[in-house]
């Protein structure tokens, strides 16, 4: 029997506890005000217009769907952007954002020609570990998070990068970094750039919350363009699950720049070499919604208002944690909960706290202290900052 995954694991526990006031901060899925799960009323209209046009359900090609792909790379690079402009990049639809990195590996595994380890920030994602593992890419860290300042450790960061092996690849969460909730600010995300740039590192951006971590889609991409205007050619994973709420359906992409349109077709050409064998060709629904709301002028900004929406939620019960905390009477440092940007915060609770929380006050969530902000509503934030308060006090 092997151990149950960290992350779902937590919602399997919660679902066997009986307790009324218990939540789940567990998952990383957005959950409306009354923490039920939420499908975006554009995605209802595109799924419409779906239906409206009466298509097959025939493969896509194994780059997946063409108008997908296309706006896809739109989205995250910039309408009018260089490598748009001069067909410079190599994009295929994926199976969500988890597909886009496992391809992203698979294509670095075989084909990068420098240091074949991947550095990834210290702290990252749990499944990143696995997933570059399972394609056989070793992995080592940089300095990212700072558990002193609980924010992001930027000289240690500039430090490392300016002296790991060059030709390596650096993995970069472009927003909303999971699971601590740091981000570069932009005047360091241009110094991490310089750097990279300058020791011939080879950045792969996972961009998995794009528009929601700050409610913009250009505002999240800020890291993404500004490393493509200082002229790296970088890969991209991206992933509709979040933004769009369509974690089920699987819709996400995964890019290569290349520097001119023949590279990319070439390496479009090895993408699509290493995706047959894998699963042949990903899957049509979630990308024909994606494509009808981003093809539409007028359902793209409906879901631009909606995705502002919901990081608007996140923001404001961020707000509530904090000043509830500091009316219970706590007298720790709690600005960490507002600095810290997308959908987790890491609250900085230890192991013990942690399952304080779990085994008195029916809270879950992973060992690590992170705490799914999605999870967290107007009714249930009262109880959370008591709880919190009890733990740590
Ligand atoms: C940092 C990061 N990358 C990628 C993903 C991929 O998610 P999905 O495969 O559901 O698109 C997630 C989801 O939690 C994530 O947090």
């Amino acid at each position: 029997m092997g151990p149950p995954d960290a992350i779902l694991g937590v919602t399997e526990a919660f679902k066997r506890d009986t307790n009324p006031n218990k939540i789940n901060l567990g998952v990383g899925a957005y959950r409306d005000d009354n923490g039920k799960p939420y499908v975006l009323p554009s995605v209802l209209k595109a799924e419409e217009m779906v239906k409206q046009k009466n298509m097959d359900k025939e493969y896509a090609p194994i780059s997946g769907v063409p108008e997908f792909c296309k706006l896809t790379a739109e989205l995250a690079f910039g309408p009018n952007s260089e490598p748009l402009k001069s067909n410079c990049n190599a994009t295929v639809q994926s199976i969500s954002g988890t597909g886009a990195l496992r391809l992203g590996a698979a294509f670095l595994q075989k084909f990068f020609p420098g240091n074949k380890e991947i550095y990834m920030p210290n702290l990252t994602w749990g499944n990143h570990t696995n997933i570059f593992t399972h394609a056989g890419l070793p992995q080592k860290k940089y300095r990212y998070y700072d558990p002193k300042t609980v924010g992001f450790d930027f000289k240690g960061a500039l430090e490392d990068l300016s002296t790991i092996p060059e030709r390596s690849i650096v993995l970069f969460h472009a927003c909303a970094h999971n699971p601590t909730g740091v981000d570069p600010k932009p005047e360091q995300w241009k110094e991490l750039s310089k750097v990279v740039l300058k020791r011939h590192l080879y950045p792969f951006f996972d961009m998995a919350y794009q528009g929601f971590a700050s409610g913009d889609v250009d505002r999240d991409a800020f890291a993404v363009r500004t490393f493509i205007e200082d002229g790296h050619k970088i890969a991209l994973a991206q992933s509709y699950a979040k933004n769009m709420g369509l974690y089920g359906e699987r819709a996400g992409a995964f890019s290569v720049l290349a520097e001119n349109s023949d590279q990319a077709a070439k390496v479009l050409s090895q993408i699509k070499i290493l995706i047959r064998p894998m699963y042949s060709n990903p899957p049509i629904h979630g990308a024909r919604i994606v494509a009808n709301i981003l093809g539409d002028p007028s359902l793209k900004q409906q879901w631009l208002t909606e995705v502002k929406g919901m990081a608007d939620r996140i923001i404001s019960v961020r707000t509530s944690l904090k000043s509830l905390l500091e009316k219970e009477g706590s007298k720790k440092n709690w600005s960490h909960i507002t600095d810290q940007i997308g959908m987790f915060c890491f609250t900085g609770l230890n192991q013990q706290q942690v399952e304080r929380l779990i085994n008195e006050f029916h809270i879950y969530l992973t060992k690590d202290g992170r705490i799914s902000m999605a999870g967290v509503t107007s009714k249930n934030v009262g109880y959370l900052a008591h709880a919190v308060h009890q733990v740590t006090k």
